[in-house]
């Protein structure tokens, strides 16, 4: 029996595209090792949203340089292998299958010229009309799961390299998304996330014609179904009857991921995002109305080209005005083939990262107050895990931050274990970016 290793990189996409791969490569009598020694196949779901992350694969790659003896196969899959294609074979002359995301439903046919001796083989291009989808898929964790439903990005955001890895956009029929839903939860899963690079613009195929806000309300209808989660919404395509919907149904997590990248309206309409800083305030501003508290996180890129001290400025004041209750940020890094490639003014490095900094250290501010503002609450978590080292069990509450808690009755696994049960948690202190709490709860 052969075996294979796989390791990822990037997005949440990708951890979930892997654990297709997976269920693909099972699904043909393949079995899954924990460590690349043992495995005949080795693959790496590569991301190249940034050049750091890039970088990443080349270094791995190097590693195993001179390690295809006996016959071991090196693949390259996702967003590098796309946006790289045939180019990895002269940078790394030992991989011999390189597959970009819109070609794996071609991972048999291309598994299959391997095993008969093919050197190279390649799935690339971005013609595909249909979704990625396997008899088996491959999910570690017994209470939370990733479910697509629609792959690819339509939008041309002039700082990524989505639209050009992963394709058009394609949604998969609600039909198949509620199967699978079901049979998630009668598996014990009792926490599910929805998933697409824009959610948002979800249209299903299928006659029913149902957009993302039908959708999400009737997934969130699945019985033995905890919480729904979705990600990542786009600021433009985002409308008021999502929230309506986390407003009716406790099911649907309040929590929603708006990426806003900046808070100039000058760099928004460079960046080609499609919206004005007050336009994007105004769905905040639906989010914030809500009964329900609804925690809002964002992405934001500091140093796209031309941006200005005063441009910066303005993001730095949204942080203030809209009060994130988490940020990713980043450094804007120059990708292949995107249009802002071509901009003037490239911000350097140094500025970059102290504008990184500074605004880091803004949102931390924001942060502290914001959690300190549970205290004194209870909270109900998913346990996800026990942290030896601080003797804290390990929860997520519906709003997305992480609670480490200590139990009066269960002080550490003894046999028993809390993990996969939803408790309440009573908040007892909180920091920048998690909170602490204990539970009374009998178990
Ligand atoms: N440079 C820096 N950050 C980027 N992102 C996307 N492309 C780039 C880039 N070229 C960030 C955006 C996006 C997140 C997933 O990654 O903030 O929302
Ligand atoms: Fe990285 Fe974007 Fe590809 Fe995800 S979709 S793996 S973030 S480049």
């Amino acid at each position: 029996m052969k075996r294979f290793y796989i390791e990822t990189f990037g997005c949440q996409m990708n951890v979930h595209d892997s654990e297709k791969v997976a269920g693909t490569l099972i699904a043909r009598g393949y079995r899954q090792v924990d460590k690349p020694e043992q495995a005949d196949l080795i693959l790496y779901n590569t991301c190249s949203i940034r050049d750091k992350a890039e970088q990443k694969v080349y270094s791995r790659l190097q590693q195993f340089k001179r390690d295809n003896r006996n016959g071991r196969v090196f693949a390259v899959l996702g967003c590098v292998a796309e946006q790289e294609g045939e180019r990895i074979f002269e940078r790394a002359p030992h991989v011999g299958l390189v597959c970009g995301s819109a070609s794996y439903n071609r991972l048999p046919e291309l598994l299959a010229r391997i095993e008969d001796g093919d050197r190279r083989v390649t799935g690339l291009g971005l013609d595909a009309q249909e979704t990625f989808e396997t008899p088996v898929t491959q999910r570690d964790n017994p209470h939370r799961a990733s479910l697509t439903i629609i792959e690819g990005c339509d939008k041309s955001c002039a700082y990524c390299v989505v639209p050009a890895t992963r394709g058009p956009e394609r949604s998969r029929s609600s039909q198949l998304i509620l199967t699978e839903a079901c049979e998630l939860a009668d598996a014990g899963r009792g926490e599910i996330q929805l998933l697409g690079q824009n959610v948002n613009s979800y249209r299903d195929p299928s006659p029913a014609a149902w957009d993302f806000v039908t959708l999400l309300r009737r997934v969130a209808q699945t019985p033995g179904l905890r919480r729904v989660r979705f990600t990542t919404s786009h600021p433009r395509d985002f409308v008021g009857e999502i929230v309506d919907a986390i407003d009716e149904n406790p099911v649907l997590c309040n929590h929603v991921h708006l990426p806003v990248q900046s808070g100039s309206s000058a760099v928004l309409e460079r960046m080609q995002r499609l919206y004005t800083r007050p336009e994007y305030l105004a769905r905040i501003e639906w989010i914030k109305r809500a009964r329900r508290q609804i925690a809002i996180s964002t992405d934001i890129i500091v140093g796209f080209p031309g941006e200005t001290q005063e441009e910066f400025d303005q993001t730095l004041s949204l942080l203030d005005e809209v009060g994130y209750d988490s940020v990713f940020s980043f450094k804007y890094s120059p990708r292949p083939n995107t249009p802002a490639l071509a901009l003037p003014d490239q911000v350097p490095e140094q500025e970059k990262g102290r504008r990184l900094l500074v605004l880091q250290e803004r949102q931390r501010a924001i942060q502290i107050r914001r959690n300190s503002l549970l205290i004194g609450r209870r909270e109900e978590v998913l346990v996800e895990g026990f942290n030896a080292a601080t003797g804290q069990w390990i929860g997520r509450t519906s709003q997305n931050r992480t609670l480490n808690f200590t139990h009066a009755s269960l002080p550490a696994p003894d046999g028993r274990t809390l993990v996969g049960r939803y408790l309440p948690v009573r908040v007892t202190r909180a920091g920048p970016n998690s909170l602490v709490g204990e539970s009374a709860d009998l178990i």
